[in-house]
């Protein structure tokens, strides 16, 4: 009885301990530790002119403690706006990969702001310029304006205009005039399956951008954006409008400019491969 005494008094004595220890322990870590500054450069494009102005734009260099800031570019640019210089000008909207407004040019590829993460390397900058071939229409645009180049509204803010027009071209909409007489067009599962890969699209126009046959004829060439939705509506089963689709699409310009050179796939920051769409459409339009 003694002992069980004795041993029942100790081990409150020996809990009080280890709450002790484990309460310092978790004060020690819950103390606010006093992290080193990350000073990193962002070396960002700022087109306050007109934009027919033909004046080369400038880089102005922002600098941001890494440790004070989001791990995303976007973080970076929002705390910029917010903190240093609110006249800096870039489109966001969803901050997760979905609207597709913040697509830029940073460290040279073509991507989302808020799906890119910041270099934690602060020996180097990060450059970010809007979307490409967008600075060079301005240069030219005093002497030969191109109504189909991408011109930059501000700074980060790329006119998409005639990139929406061409989407708009392709009808990106449903079409069959032997609708079902009752309820929704059905679709089996393996139908349902072509449409992936195309319908994910969030219409950024980081590939459309990035393809050299789209900046040198912009004018008729439609891009891999807007030729991956109209694939996109020829693969879909309840679409009955294949062959007027088709016969758009049927000449030298739209399609036939594509070279397959990949950089579309390469830069699509949602991981779909325009290109295998746009042989898919060769391919129909070829054996048609
Ligand atoms: S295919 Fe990819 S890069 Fe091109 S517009 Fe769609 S989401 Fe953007
Ligand atoms: S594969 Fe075609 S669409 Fe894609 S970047 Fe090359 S030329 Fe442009
Ligand atoms: S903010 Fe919507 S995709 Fe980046």
């Amino acid at each position: 009885m003694q002992a069980l005494v004795s041993s029942s008094r100790r081990a409150p004595a020996a809990l009080r301990a280890s709450r002790a220890f484990s309460g310092s322990a978790l004060r020690a870590q819950a103390m606010p530790t006093e992290k080193q500054p990350m000073p990193k450069e962002f070396k960002i494009y700022r087109w306050v002119k007109p934009r027919r102005a033909c004046e080369e734009a400038d880089l102005q260099t922002y600098t941001l403690d890494l440790n004070q800031c989001g791990p995303m570019v976007l973080d970076a640019l929002i705390k910029i706006k917010n903190e240093i210089d609110p006249t800096l000008t870039f489109r966001r909207s969803c901050r997760e990969g979905i609207c597709g407004s913040c697509a830029m040019n940073i460290n040279g590829q073509n991507t989302l702001a808020c799906l890119c993460r910041i270099d934690r390397d602060t020996s180097k900058d990060s450059k970010i310029y809007p979307l490409p071939h967008s600075r060079s229409a301005i240069l030219l645009s005093t002497h030969f304006l191109n109504p189909c180049a991408v011109y930059i509204v501000k700074d980060l803010v790329p006119d998409l205009t005639y990139f929406y027009k061409q989407y708009k071209s392709i009808q990106p909409y449903l079409q069959n005039d032997n609708p079902p007489e009752k309820g929704e067009f059905l679709q089996s599962p393996e139908d349902r399956r072509k449409l992936d890969g195309l319908y994910e699209c969030i219409l950024c126009a980081c590939c459309s951008t990035s393809c050299p046959s789209y900046w040198w004829n912009q004018d008729q060439y439609l891009g891999p954006a807007t030729l991956m939705q109209a694939y996109r509506w020829l693969a879909d089963s309840r679409d009955s409008y294949g062959p007027q689709r088709k016969e758009k699409l049927q000449n030298e310009m739209s399609v036939f400019r594509c070279h397959t050179i990949f950089n579309c796939a390469r830069t699509c920051p949602k991981g779909l491969n325009p290109a295998a769409a746009i042989a898919k459409i060769k391919l129909e339009l070829a054996t048609d």
